[in-house]
């Protein structure tokens, strides 16, 4: 039997949450500093401080939403010494991130501004593990309240008359670790404490997400939702896909066919963790209100060799393209729980979409992914029925293709197909039902060599192209999808 997909597109299902394509950027490394920030002065052209050839880029992916300012920094991050003229902001040692000094001129003005410019929503995360209930209460009042208030005044002081509109709200980061190492008895009374006073001013509303559990702590989960779920409306879940474990990563373009198949398992994990943390959380919240967030996922690595051990700097090939697509198409299959996730991270810190050097910026294989895939925000997804059979290598066990399909508002069907193959292609007959194809347009994201990628000198080394090695005969295509490849098609 050959690998055959059908795709019901009379079938829609859920809406796949825009926010799922959110990202992250925290206050590590040269990620806020250097890969967004760079100042008023500098010679790095920018707005307002931020370079414009990053921002540029990042426009292109319709970005929905942006979680900062941690991360473990989070926990460590006191909001007022990042506010007020920048000459007079304290500097501080970033303890977590390589000891170096942070000088708060990147704070929540700034942070609010490029968010502006982005045309993303803000998610800030507050400090539960070393910052006091009044501090995160007068953070809200600072952004949010309209009339007259000691905070609401300071930031009128600072220049922003208008509150700011904010939705998203963390209490706390991965509390049973650098944010306060506790029980999951203690942080639930905790959050039940602290979104307290997380207020809603007039009209902003906040969506108050819970800290979650860090991999398979199933416990944790079950004693947040059965302690505080009629209190959130989210609840978090952290998981990187590390191929040589927590301590030896394994190196981002330097890694064996072994450490693909591992890497691709562990992708497919995600998958299984969801099932098991939404089925505890079925158990409070059957009707699914609560949202899955998984405000922290990607593949890490070691770090670059000669870089600070600190800054979390890695290269990204088309590996980590085809790891990115594998993700999506898992996160589409839960998008009835799964309501926003947030890639780690942004520029320059793990699975990054921009690598920097001074005034030099490449986009990654990963970028590629996030932009071909942003047809699928707010898409509704479409039932399909994948038998493409499973790769078993080197004792990893996955499915050779990992596919995803929805309808947009104006009804194109977009059909997103990957290759986990590191080797062989892979012939797929796509049966479409539902509808008569009269266009279609497709393209394709691939490499010869397992570890491609980008680098300053060759910077559109890995870059998506259009995709022509199909036959569409009866509303049924047949298509091959080269190894290690991501590749879209829109239908009409
Ligand atoms: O993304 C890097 C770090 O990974 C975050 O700061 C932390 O939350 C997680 O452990």
């Amino acid at each position: 039997m050959g690998n055959k997909i059908t795709i019901n597109t009379d079938i829609v299902k859920n809406k796949i949450n825009k926010n799922i394509y959110g990202h992250f950027a925290e206050h590590l490394g040269r990620g806020i500093y250097e890969g967004l920030w760079v100042g008023e002065d500098s010679a790095i052209p920018n707005t307002n401080g931020i370079r414009n050839d990053v921002l540029e880029a990042l426009k292109k992916l319709n970005i929905p939403v942006l979680r900062w300012p941690g991360g473990c920094f989070a926990d460590e991050y006191h909001w007022k010494d990042g506010v007020g003229p920048r000459e007079n902001r304290k500097r501080m040692v970033n303890t977590h991130w390589g000891g170096v000094v942070e000088n708060n001129h990147f704070g929540t003005h700034e942070f609010m501004m490029l968010c502006d410019l982005l045309g993303a929503e803000p998610y800030i995360c507050g400090n539960v593990g070393s910052g006091t209930v009044q501090e995160m209460s007068e953070w809200v009042e600072y952004m949010t309240f309209d009339g007259e208030s000691p905070m609401a005044n300071w930031r009128r002081e600072n220049g922003q008359e208008e509150p700011w509109k904010l939705t998203y709200f963390g209490v706390g980061n991965e509390n049973w670790g650098c944010g306060g190492n506790m029980r999951p008895e203690y942080y639930a009374d905790l959050y039940r404490r602290y979104q307290t006073y997380v207020r809603n001013y007039g009209d902003n509303k906040i969506y108050r997400i819970a800290g979650g559990a860090n991999v398979d702590d199933y416990q944790w989960t079950e004693v947040l939702m059965r302690e505080a779920h009629h209190l959130m409306d989210g609840l978090s879940l952290h998981y990187y896909v590390h191929p040589g474990g927590f301590e030896n990563k394994g190196q981002a373009v330097n890694f064996t066919e072994e450490e693909w198949d591992v890497s691709m398992e562990k992708t497919l994990y995600m998958g299984e963790l969801i099932e098991k943390h939404s089925t505890i959380m079925d158990k409070y919240d059957p009707d699914k209100r609560i949202g899955m967030i998984i405000d922290e996922w990607g593949a890490w690595y070691d770090v670059e060799p000669g870089t600070n051990p600190g800054f979390l700097y890695q290269q990204n090939t088309i590996r980590d393209a085809v790891i990115a697509a594998v993700h999506f198409n898992i996160f589409h299959e839960h998008s009835d729980r799964v309501q926003m996730t947030n890639i780690a991270q942004m520029v320059n810190v793990i699975q990054a979409m921009i690598l920097t050097e001074q005034d030099n910026m490449l986009l990654t294989p990963t970028y590629h992914v996030f932009e071909m895939y942003k047809v699928h925000q707010d898409a509704e997804r479409i039932e399909m029925d994948v038998n493409t059979g499973a790769i078993e290598e080197n004792g990893y066990k996955y499915p050779r293709v990992s596919a995803t399909a929805s309808k947009a508002g104006d009804g194109t069907v977009n059909i997103s197909l990957c290759n986990l193959d590191k080797s062989s292609a892979v012939f797929v007959e796509l049966d479409v039902r539902g509808m008569n194809v009269s266009e279609l347009n497709g393209r394709i994201l691939t490499a010869d060599e397992m570890n491609a990628k980008n680098t300053f000198e060759q910077p559109n080394y890995v870059q998506p192209t259009s995709f022509t090695d199909y036959k569409l005969e009866n509303n049924k295509m047949k298509v091959e999808l080269p190894s290690k490849s991501v590749v879209t098609l829109a239908i009409k």
